[in-house]
Formats: C-alpha cells, sequence, structure tokens
C-alpha cells in the first residue's frame, strides 16, 4: 500500500508534467461499468491513455450480460479482447468470475463491498496533507458502506489508525473489521469501531464521510436519512476534531445531508484535491497490474 501511494504521487508528478510513460504501451483496457460513475470512469480511461493504452468502455446494459449471457462467458470473450479489465459491479463475485475465466488482471472499480482504489487516492492526500501515513489517525464518519471497508483494509496496511462511527446496523462489514485489526497488528496500525461521531474525530488527522445511501440503496433512503441523523459532518463536529484535521469525501457529496455546504467548501476541505487523486491512483494501479 506504501508502495501504491508513492508510486500515485510519482505519477502525480510525471502526469502533471506531461511526461510520456510508455507502462500500458499496446495495451487495450476495458472499463466494464454495471454503475453510473463521474470520477472512477474517466480518471481511468484517462490514467490509461496518459500510460499510452488505450481504454475500451463497455456499459453492462449494453453487453449481452444485459440478455442474460453469464458473467463466466463474456470473461473468456473479454480475456481474448483486453490486457486488463476495471470493473464497476454490484457483487463483488462478478469481480471474482472476471479474474477466474479472462485470465487478465482485473481491478475493483467499486463494488458493493469495497473501492479499493479509491482508497489509494485517499492515502495519498493525507500524505500529502500530512506528510506521512504510518501512525496519522483517520476517522470515518457515516455509512459503513464499501468505502469505508476499503479505508479500514488500506489504513491498516499503511499503519495508520482508522475508527469508524455508524449507526447500529451500518457498522462496516464485520468480516473486513477483522481483516483489519489483524494487518494493523502487523504494521502498527489500529482499528476501531465506535457509534459516537465526536469519539471517532476526537484525535483525528482526517474526518471523512461519504453518502448516507448508495448506488442500489434508493429504496432505503427514507429509513436511512433517518438513521444518520447525528452523523453530519458540519462545522459543530469539526469543533470536537483538532484545528488541524483536514475534511474528506470521496464524492459525489449531498449537501446538507452527510455534509454541510459549509465544510465541503471550507479551508479544511480537501475533496477537490482528493478528486484530482483518483487520476493518479488509477494510474498506479494499471501500472502494478501489468509490471
Ligand atoms: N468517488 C467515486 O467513486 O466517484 P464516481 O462514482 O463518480 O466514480
Amino acid at each position: 500500500m506504501e508502495s501504491l501511494v508513492a508510486r500515485s504521487g510519482a505519477l502525480k508528478r510525471q502526469i502533471r508534467s506531461r511526461r510520456p510513460s510508455g507502462a500500458l504501451s499496446g495495451s487495450a483496457v476495458g472499463l466494464l461499468f454495471e454503475k453510473p460513475s463521474t470520477r472512477t470512469r474517466t480518471s481511468f480511461e484517462v490514467a490509461t491513455l496518459r500510460l499510452g493504452g488505450a481504454p475500451v468502455y463497455l456499459a453492462a446494459n449494453e453487453l449481452q450480460l444485459s440478455r442474460g449471457e453469464p458473467v463466466k462467458d463474456t470473461a473468456r470473450i473479454l480475456g481474448g479482447y483486453l490486457d486488463v479489465i476495471v470493473g464497476r459491479v454490484f457483487s463483488q463475485d462478478t469481480l471474482v468470475q472476471l479474474a477466474a475465466y479472462s485470465g487478465r488482471p482485473v481491478i475493483n472499480a467499486l463494488s458493493d463491498s469495497e473501492h479499493p482504489t479509491q482508497a489509494i487516492s485517499d492515502l495519498l492526500t493525507i500524505k500529502e496533507a500530512k506528510g506521512k501515513l504510518r501512525g496519522t489517525t483517520l476517522a470515518y464518519v457515516g455509512d459503513g458502506n464499501n468505502v469505508c471497508n476499503s479505508l479500514l483494509l488500506a489504513g491498516a496496511l499503511a499503519g495508520m489508525n482508522v475508527l469508524a462511527a455508524s449507526p447500529e446496523g451500518y457498522e462496516p462489514e464485520s468480516s473486513l473489521v477483522r481483516k483489519a485489526r489483524s494487518l494493523a497488528k502487523k504494521t502498527g496500525g489500529s482499528i476501531e469501531v465506535v457509534r459516537d461521531p465526536k469519539d471517532a474525530v476526537a484525535g483525528a488527522d482526517a474526518v471523512y464521510t461519504d453518502v448516507w445511501v448508495s448506488m442500489g440503496e434508493e429504496k432505503e433512503q427514507a429509513e436511512r436519512h433517518r438513521a444518520f441523523k447525528g452523523y453530519q459532518v458540519n462545522s459543530a463536529l469539526m469543533k470536537s476534531a483538532p484545528k488541524g484535521a483536514v475534511v474528506m469525501h470521496c464524492l459525489p457529496a449531498h449537501r446538507g445531508l452527510e455534509i454541510t455546504d459549509e465544510v465541503l467548501e471550507g479551508k479544511q476541505s480537501v475533496a477537490w484535491q482528493q478528486g484530482e487523486n483518483k487520476l493518479y491512483g488509477a494510474a498506479a494501479s494499471l501500472e502494478f497490474v501489468v509490471r
């Protein structure tokens, strides 16, 4: 994780100065997306181009997948055409099948369980803000969703202290919390799941939130809005955090729900830098799987 974050930073400098990279020269990268995306899709497409490859966008609803062709058959065919597959899917199992049957590296661009490339870009943003990762404290406030799960795992790998504050019934996945704790033991990090957002942010270097209703959960909107009342990242909550804490959001943000406009647009927010960093996290991930 530390080397992926370091490589993301190096690629940031290289891509910003328009110095060419041939890491994906002659490679075709397929982006198979079952869900909408602004940042992840565009960053992977542009990262592919910046590394000398060609992106091929595959909207799942335009493939025979949408008419019942099995994932494993689709994977076998795509594996014959593509060098890398980037998948944004509902079920984690779809990624597992894509990897098993395509014979190609598959990058998770968000599943219902995890959003690992988001976490790489997020850790780059924390490193830029705090100068290091090891020993820094990240407080996640809100839904224990795929983004939260990946921050727990990535933070544990990087030796960070990660706290997640979620309402009852919306905690991060217990098997991933156990995995993150076991990783943290080896790296000197720590993982805590707490109830009160104020407890989570009290010693935070970074305060992070995400949407209360993820893609595919729209029917639960009313009950989720009730459950997450009290979990908004606002100026009152930020008074409980150290003055130097940065505020993060993986975006898209819903101002007035999980975060206020004042905090998202405020001096402590690094959300826009975090958004740009997705390009470099994507580039480092692509480079990693083809090296
Ligand atoms: N943060 C993130 O994954 O954004 P998109 O849904 O726009 O890709």
